[in-house]
């Protein structure tokens, strides 16, 4: 593990430091990847669309049957707030990504089935956001389609569940391609998204991307994106999207609470469009910094 000296995580309403142990070896999230979480950004120690990614943190939560509880909500909020100044993020120039983990709680028994009255455990945690690497605005990311699929009948399609074996699978399959990520295709052969990230197409006057029904998580920078492209003069489509779609798009580029907006320029190895970061790529990444960086933000 690398050096945790002087960091903190916030565990079920306490901060603690880091390199201590935390979890139980029966907790169902490290047992089973029984729980979900949530990545989002905080700028001067603001946490952007906190409510949107609490929202979608409940949803996850139910969709597996996992009561959170009445007080999750404030419990967060007020144990982000406490991480960030305990980590030194709170600041005007913090810049900080923050993850929640909830998972169902330990069990001493064994099995699938959850006991009858679990006890969910509720991580924070918080890291300074780096740099983009230079490569990836100038050169723009490369991806590889990956050899696992996505199926949209799946109730837990739009979950964000701790089983993450898929997307570590998929990750690893980019590199071994020389690709900066992978993405997904769904069972019946249409785009879905990278391993964590949504994926947009520019096509003339055109923003296309994945509708809901193509298993991807609804991104909240998905959501902001599309409120964003007809004020900027695109035309938002939610649609299905096929591979050739994206090898034919004039732009393409992903879409994260952390990472923000980052070009696509290179498609199974050939160049998408100009095979260079486009001008509406950049533009959206413009505003998109802008609003995390705002104080409404
Ligand atoms: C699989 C996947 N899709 C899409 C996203 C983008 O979601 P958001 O914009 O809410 O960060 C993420 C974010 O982590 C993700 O893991």
């Amino acid at each position: 593990m690398t050096d945790l000296g002087g960091r903190h995580v916030w565990i079920d309403g306490r901060i603690e430091p880091a390199h201590v142990p935390h979890i139980s070896a029966f907790d169902r999230g490290f047992q089973l990847g029984d729980g979900v979480f949530e990545t989002l950004r905080a700028r001067g120690g603001r946490p952007t669309e906190l409510p949107e990614h609490l929202a979608r943190l409940r949803r996850s939560a139910t969709g597996l049957d996992i009561d959170l509880g009445p007080s999750l909500e404030r419990d967060i909020e007020a144990g982000i707030a406490a991480l960030l100044a305990a980590e030194g993020l709170a600041g005007p120039t913090g810049d900080a990504s923050v993850r929640i983990t909830a998972s169902r709680g330990a069990f001493a028994g064994r099995g699938l089935l959850p006991p009858e009255q679990p006890r969910p455990t509720v991580v924070i945690q918080a890291w300074p956001v780096p740099p983009t690497p230079r490569d990836h605005l100038e050169r723009g990311l490369h991806l590889a389609v990956s050899a696992v699929r996505r199926d949209p009948a799946s109730p837990l399609a739009a979950l964000k569940t701790t089983s993450r074996a898929d997307y570590v699978y998929a990750r690893l399959e980019a590199r071994r391609a020389g690709a900066d990520d992978a993405l997904f295709l769904t069972t019946d052969g249409r785009l879905s998204e990278a391993t964590s990230a949504n994926i947009f197409l520019v096509r003339g006057q055109e923003l296309a991307t994945p509708a809901l029904d193509c298993a991807i998580l609804p991104g909240t920078t998905r959501s902001w994106i599309l409120g964003w492209a007809g004020a900027a003069g695109l035309a938002p489509v939610e649609s299905s999207l096929a591979a050739s779609d994206l090898a034919a798009a004039d732009e393409a580029f992903l879409c994260s609470s952390v990472a923000g907006i980052l070009p696509v320029t290179r498609f199974e190895g050939a160049p998408i469009g100009a095979g260079v970061p486009g001008p509406w790529t950049l533009r959206a990444r413009a505003a998109r910094e802008a609003f995390i960086a705002a104080p409404a933000g």
